[in-house]
């Protein structure tokens, strides 16, 4: 069966990942073509083989990323630009990395904590707004019906428009 629309996964790794990109390619689940995402290309593929064992006609496609603005913008423009997933909307985007220090609190660095932040957070809001990009391209809206400005925000949570765009 044809798939009826895309998602974009990042965090494309062997656990969380792996599942989350099984249940959205399934034909009888999501039934959509996902963009999977992570830095390391040979364990993209190792998702891509695990996936395939129960969905062998799934269409994925991997793209070796990091979460820096520049990659991630690229990354959107190449699967804008991919022809397996020509003619289909986003539905879907997945934002699953894993980038946790286990260092004990007064042994962590003022530095890595940073640099775990901007992976974390700094990554998650390049991914959220090329996402709503997207999503306003392909469905033809433009958020809340004032005008596409407007957003709710509670807690970490942001609410953005008419339609069930929940970002946690
Ligand atoms: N596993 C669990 O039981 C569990 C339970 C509850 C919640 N979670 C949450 O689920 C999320 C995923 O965790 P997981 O352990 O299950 O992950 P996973 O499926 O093993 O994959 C996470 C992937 O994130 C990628 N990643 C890390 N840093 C990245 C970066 N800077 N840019 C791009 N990709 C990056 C890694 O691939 P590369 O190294 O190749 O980039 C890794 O394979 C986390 O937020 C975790 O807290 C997990």
């Amino acid at each position: 069966m044809s798939p009826s629309g895309l998602a974009i996964l990042i965090g494309a790794g062997p656990n969380t990942g792996t599942g989350i990109a099984r249940i959205l390619s399934n034909p009888s689940h999501g039934n959509l073509a996902v963009a999977l995402l992570a830095r390391r290309p040979e364990s993209l593929q190792e998702v891509v083989s695990t996936v395939r064992k129960t969905s062998p006609g799934a269409v994925l496609e991997t793209f070796p990323t990091d979460t820096s603005k520049v990659s991630l913008e690229k990354t959107f423009q190449e699967i804008q630009n991919h022809q397996s997933f020509k003619d289909l909307k986003l539905d879907m985007a997945v934002y699953s990395i894993k980038h946790s220090s286990k260092k004990p609190f007064l042994e962590e660095t003022r530095e890595d904590f940073e640099d775990s932040l901007e992976t974390y957070v700094g990554g998650a809001f390049t991914f959220a707004q090329e996402s709503l990009k997207r999503f306003f391209a392909d469905h033809g809206e433009k958020g809340l019906a004032e005008g596409g400005e407007k957003k709710g925000v509670s807690g970490h949570r942001l609410f953005y428009s008419t339609k069930l765009i929940r970002m946690s």
